[in-house]
């Protein structure tokens, strides 16, 4: 066992875990963070999609080794306290567009919309369907269109 500790969401943790073990397990089965979804553990299906340093990223293939003191790790749940409301807005459109189906994708897909909007606002423009395309999050319920829909709206608020 060694200790390892980083930045998430907002507070240091330190957890005492293998090197090798995976953040998404240090996130669920350590320290009771399940809003990122085990879907795949291969970095495919983007179900574990949470923020590093705000670029998104998949838990599910970075072993604890390689996240540093000073990396800051933003699941789902921290979301809303990137932002002075009660809700991110791409979380509020979310719910206005009514997106979910089972919910399971849902966390990963809005935390790479938010870092999809973030990236593309950086470079001085507005999000396009090319951009939407590039979104490799799996939904088994198929509801993409919603989520195409509801990134448009949220990215006119962000
Ligand atoms: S569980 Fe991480 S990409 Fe599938
Ligand atoms: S809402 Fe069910 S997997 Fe996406």
């Amino acid at each position: 066992m060694a200790q390892h500790s980083f930045m998430l969401n907002g507070q240091k943790v330190t957890v005492d875990v293998e090197d090798s073990v995976r953040l998404l397990w240090v996130l669920r089965d350590v320290l009771g963070v399940t809003g990122p979804k085990y879907g795949c553990g291969i970095n495919v299906c983007k179900a574990c999609t949470s923020h590093i340093n705000g670029k998104a990223f998949n838990p599910c293939s970075v072993q604890v080794k390689d996240i540093a003191p000073t990396d800051e790790i933003t699941t789902i749940e921290g979301l809303a306290d990137t932002v002075d409301a009660p809700l991110h807005p791409m979380q509020q459109a979310w719910i206005e567009r009514d997106v979910a189906q089972c919910g399971y994708c849902q966390p990963g897909q809005i935390m790479a919309a938010v870092a999809l909007v973030n990236k593309v606002h950086a470079e001085g423009r507005e999000i396009t369907d090319a951009d939407l395309d590039g979104i490799r999050n799996v939904c088994r319920c198929g509801t993409y269109n919603r989520i195409r829909d509801a990134i448009k709206v949220g990215a006119t608020r962000m």
